[in-house]
């Protein structure tokens, strides 16, 4: 399996911080070939000898915009058993119905545009309904829960500029652990 070419944005640059814009359909080619790409890597990057070989850090999600692309699409790739990948096409998103109940990731979440230790928890909604479109323009509703609402809801974040690291306060990095969940 060869990496595909991608450039992953870094946290200081800029354009992590641009509200995306609506897709129009239907996708370009070019669209196509990028999501095939980043849903790829992010395989890639789960698959441990290939994580060694091509030095990569394991990542669940990624954005269009970390790409440099400010167009509203994202992708998961979700190891649901050893070595079985699901992948999530979503484009368009929209938060639709939310859980109250506020969960977190024990170790912390991580983001391929952020390279360095970060500590603290982001509360996050345990269960989210989502409206999107898949490639062809076709619109559906899915419902996920636990650590795919995290990455949902951070790769919605990234949509709109947001980075998990604005959402800790640095203060006091923990605040609030005992109100939710931790996963
Ligand atoms: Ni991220």
């Amino acid at each position: 399996m060869k990496l595909p070419d991608l450039t992953i944005l870094d946290e200081k640059d800029k354009r992590l911080r641009m509200v995306s814009k609506e897709v129009t359909f239907p996708i370009t080619k070019e669209d196509k070939k990028n999501i095939q790409d980043m849903l790829e890597y992010l395989k890639m990057s789960q698959i441990d000898e290939l994580r060694e070989k091509y030095d990569l850090r394991a990542g669940m999600g990624l954005s269009y915009i970390q790409i440099g692309i400010p167009k509203r699409i994202f992708v998961v790739v979700d190891e649901t058993e050893e070595q079985k990948f699901e992948n999530y096409v979503i484009i368009n998103p929209k938060i639709t119905s939310m859980s109250e109940e506020l969960i977190f990731v024990g170790e912390g979440e991580g983001c391929l545009s952020i390279n360095r230790e970060t500590k603290g928890i982001v509360p996050r909604n345990a269960r989210i309904t989502v409206e999107a479109y898949d490639m062809e323009g076709n619109p559906f509703t899915i419902r996920v829960r636990e650590d795919l609402s995290v990455a949902f809801q951070h790769e919605i974040d990234h949509l709109n500029g947001i980075l998990f690291i604005d959402k800790i306060d640095p203060k006091n990095p923990y605040k609030n652990a005992n109100k939710m969940r931790e996963i």
